[in-house]
């Protein structure tokens, strides 16, 4: 008897520090979070011959039909859905007819990685549906850097967004108390314990909602390129510093923005690993101002959450993600109160099966 149905979850991320470098080939700190997607799937027969997908979005009310063979493109959450059925086919993982919905409690556009979580529930959601009974689940015998791979592809081939793999890696190795600390060279993720005590890591929304098939984090990629172009270097992890410095605006601080940031990525592993959360905060402080002056992706919308959570006393702040809005994250002392509307978050998880 095949498999009737399947269910997964994968949580969003969010980064501590290490920004616009997944794709420079650098470093970053994220760790997942307890918000994520719920994807739920059940075997549609197959009708005319032909294997359908059909989703609903439940919190938006939405759905979408489409054969498993062809998809065609589409906008929004249809272009997750069906670039991810897409890819699976491509890269001829079995797939199988499905009613799915999905549903969950990260915001989209908030900078949380909404879009990697779905992908990566979808991915589990479906392979698993589509995989023999008695066969052992995807995540223990599919590489997850490879799922990661693959959701990146929908993500740059479906949705026109050229995202790094920060989000999806975060996503699937998420690990409790411990943030990633990933080599975007090697692909190598170390875990690093973040154990906070009393302290707390906050996110406040800036209410701005952010694209980033629309905004310009594109781009920015392709400064980065021709920024390595013009250096003679395959990627901007082997850039030099001081010949950065005589590139033409704005490709020098872009230059610098990137690796400074991976430089404060092995500052904050430091830091954390000698139990300074003080010197974190400074990190994240210094993040924020290379990404504001230097990467220039931050918005007034942005400026003023970063400055609410300074008024409150944050020991470090820094807006998170993509940039051009989204939330931004702040780090509180013990007995210092974030403000309202800010959200406590802490490293959880990463994507997994659930009983269907
Ligand atoms: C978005 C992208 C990631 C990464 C960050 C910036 O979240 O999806 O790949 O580039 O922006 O660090």
């Amino acid at each position: 008897m095949p498999r009737e149905r399947s269910a997964a979850f994968a949580p969003g991320r969010v980064n501590l520090i290490g920004e616009h470098t997944d794709y420079n080939e650098g470093l970053a700190l994220p760790f997942a979070i307890a918000e994520g997607i719920t994807v739920r799937t059940e075997r549609l027969p197959r009708s005319g011959g032909e294997e359908r997908i059909e989703a609903s979005a439940v919190d938006l009310g939405e759905s979408d039909e489409f054969p498993l063979g062809h998809p065609e493109g589409a906008h929004g959450w249809r272009a997750f859905v069906r670039g991810t059925a897409a890819e699976l086919g491509r890269a001829r993982f079995p797939l199988v007819g499905a009613r799915l919905q999905f549903g969950g409690d990260v915001p989209q556009g908030a900078g949380l990685s909404s879009s990697a979580a779905l992908e990566v529930a979808l991915c589990l959601a479906l392979l698993e549906l589509g995989s023999e009974p008695g066969e052992r689940a995807p995540l223990e015998r599919i590489d997850r850097t490879e799922i990661a791979q693959l959701c990146a592809r929908v993500e740059r081939d479906w949705v026109g967004a050229r995202t790094g793999l920060l989000d999806q890696l975060a996503s699937l190795y998420g690990t409790d108390e411990r943030a990633l600390c990933i080599d975007f060279r090697s692909l190598r993720v170390d875990p690093v314990p973040l154990q906070l005590g009393d302290w707390r890591l906050v996110v406040l929304d800036s209410g701005e909602r952010h694209s980033l098939a629309s905004s310009g984090y594109n781009e920015r990629r392709e400064q980065c390129a021709r920024a390595c172009e013009l250096l003679g270097v395959s990627s901007l992890r082997d850039a030099d510093e001081d010949a950065a410095r005589g590139l033409p605006e704005p490709l020098g601080r872009r230059v610098a923005h990137v690796l400074g940031e991976n430089r404060r990525v092995l500052q904050a592993v430091e830091a954390l690993q000698a139990d300074d959360l003080e010197a974190v905060g400074e990190l994240l402080d210094a993040s924020h101002a290379s990404l504001r002056d230097d990467y220039e992706i931050s918005t007034p919308a942005v400026e003023a959450a970063v400055s609410r959570l300074r008024a409150a006393g944050a020991s470090g702040a820094r807006l998170v993600g993509g940039g051009f809005g989204g939330s931004v994250l702040g780090l509180f002392a013990p007995g210092r109160e974030p403000p309202s509307g800010a959200r406590e978050v802490r490293p959880g998880p990463g994507a997994r099966m659930l009983a269907e």
